[in-house]
């Protein structure tokens, strides 16, 4: 018997989206069905020869950065997932490209900012209903009910970007992936009344497109950790901020321990009054 009964990840088309397609249909937990979407499916004849194999697995159309994609994906999804709701949604898609200081543009922050921060919020909207109806299934936190993963990264991390740390420089990318881990905490507090766990998760450094040649980790490594550490996830997860090793990132969030109304008392745990 499978855990969970539903997901949809976005950015299906290459990279570690494809590769959770992959290993999600043939994994043991696999969930009856897999939603893959990309903005452009038939462009990903590795997407297509996979739906070809694999019963349950459906691929739609999705440009996260369209309202009027993410509506008619939401219609489409709910014609598949019907009264049975959506278990799991994983805001996967995103762009990214070095921005230093000498060639960053005000196009290139909104273009980042539009893909990696405001599309998952816009996209989650969408899906909300259906996750609330799966929700009410059933009760506790985890995949068995219902879940946002943000596709993060420790690049987003303010506390990190210092020595070492800075030597990537992305203006565009960092502030990007910042600004999602405090929609990953703004849709956690919003959400958590509805049972629905919310929390970004750090990927690796992967050889991917995106990732480079040089990248610590194949996208098999990956995603073998991230889909480890999705199984596991419960309520103490919620509004966390996660690697594919399940190392708590949490406390790279925040900088400024002075804040009067917030108050870190150790790594993950965060109160805020
Ligand atoms: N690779 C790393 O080292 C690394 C490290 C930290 C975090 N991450 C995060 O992990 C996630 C996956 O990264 P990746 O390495 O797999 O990247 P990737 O190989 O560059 O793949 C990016 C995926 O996002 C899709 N995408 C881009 N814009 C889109 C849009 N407007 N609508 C729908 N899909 C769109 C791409 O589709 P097209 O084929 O249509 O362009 C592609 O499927 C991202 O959130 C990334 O920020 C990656």
């Amino acid at each position: 018997m499978s855990l969970w009964k539903s997901v949809l990840i976005t950015g299906c088309s290459r990279g570690i989206g494809l590769q959770l397609v992959k290993e999600l249909a043939n994994s043991n937990g696999r969930p009856a069905t897999i939603i893959a979407t990309a903005r452009n499916p038939a462009a990903s004849t590795a997407l297509q020869d996979l739906s070809k194999t694999y019963a349950g697995l459906h691929i739609i159309t999705l440009d996260v950065s369209s309202e009027k994609s993410i509506s008619s994906a939401s219609e489409e999804v709910l014609s598949i997932v019907g009264s049975a709701g959506l278990n799991c949604l994983i805001n996967n898609a995103a762009i990214g490209f070095p921005t230093n200081i000498s060639n960053v543009t005000p196009e290139a922050m909104m273009a980042n900012f539009q893909v990696n921060t405001v599309a998952p919020l816009f996209v989650t909207k969408a899906f909300m209903p259906l996750l609330q109806t799966a929700a009410t299934r059933s009760s506790g936190m985890g995949l068995h009910r219902a879940a946002v993963i943000n596709m993060s990264s420790v690049l987003g991390s303010i506390t990190l970007n210092f020595g070492d740390g800075a030597n990537f420089r992305s203006y565009a990318y960092r502030t990007s992936k910042a600004a999602l881990n405090m929609v990953t905490r703004c849709l956690a507090a919003d959400l958590e009344s509805s049972g629905i766990l919310c929390m970004s998760l750090h990927p690796g450094w992967v050889r991917t497109d995106m990732g480079g040649p040089y990248a610590d980790l194949t996208v098999e490594e990956s995603v073998s950790g991230i889909l480890s550490v999705l199984f596991s996830l419960n309520e103490q997860n919620h509004g966390g901020f996660l690697d594919y090793r399940g190392e708590n990132l949490q406390c790279l969030l925040f900088t400024n321990l002075g804040w009067p109304h917030v108050h870190v008392r150790a790594c993950g745990q965060l109160t805020l009054r």
